[in-house]
């Protein structure tokens, strides 16, 4: 019966996102950040993979995409940084192929707020993320909703993750119960 117990992590959206994947990810192996955004999660995945790993990273706005190719540079990680949008991701990464596939919802961290994921691209993007994911591989969606992004998405997104075949997939689903101020939460969804 040890010591007290040290909580040094806090338990929010983006760290229980980063310890799963980490769970997921390998070096060597493949990850698609889907939101590509400041670049954070795609240096993150980078650093999952290492050297002998590749990273692909998508977004539809040229700021995120320069910020990504900016902070990749700046930490000597190379990813595969594509402009366009992630309905189209199955263009570019081989079916079967990824461990990991992360979505991060909303709008570009001081961006503009007009421009946010919307379901009908969501929906695409996670259905084609779905063929590119291996057998074992992990898709995490950070759905972020309320302020200027508002809930449409959210409440489209939720009923039909709950459609996906639960032979084929397991979906996850963290909630912080006693939260207030819309958190985000992360959503997992594991191919069998
Ligand atoms: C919350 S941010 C992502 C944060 C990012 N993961 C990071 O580490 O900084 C969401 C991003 O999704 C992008 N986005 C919106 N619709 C998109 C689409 N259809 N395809 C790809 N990216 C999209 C936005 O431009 C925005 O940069």
């Amino acid at each position: 019966m040890g010591g007290e117990k040290c909580y040094n992590t806090p338990m929010n959206a983006l760290t229980i996102v980063h310890e799963t994947v980490k769970r997921f990810a390998h070096a060597g192996g493949v990850c698609v950040d889907a939101t590509a955004g400041r670049g954070y999660d795609a240096a993150f995945l980078c650093e999952c993979v290492g050297e002998s790993g590749k990273v692909y990273a998508f977004d539809i706005q040229r700021e995120a995409i320069d910020s990504t190719k900016a902070l990749l540079a700046s930490r000597g990680f190379k990813a595969t940084v594509i402009e366009d949008s992630h309905a189209n991701m199955a263009q570019y990464v081989a079916e079967d192929s990824a461990d990991v596939i992360m979505f991060n919802l909303g709008y570009l961290p001081k961006g503009d707020h007009r421009i946010f994921t919307r379901f009908d691209s969501t929906r695409q993007a996670i259905e084609s993320g779905l063929k590119i994911l291996k057998r074992g591989g992990l898709m995490s969606i950070c759905v972020y909703y309320g302020g200027d992004s508002g809930y449409e998405e959210r409440d489209a997104l939720m009923p039909y993750l709950a459609t996906l075949d639960d032979e084929l997939y397991q979906v996850i689903t963290v909630s912080f119960t006693n939260w207030k101020k819309d958190p985000p939460y992360p959503v997992f969804i594991i191919k069998n």
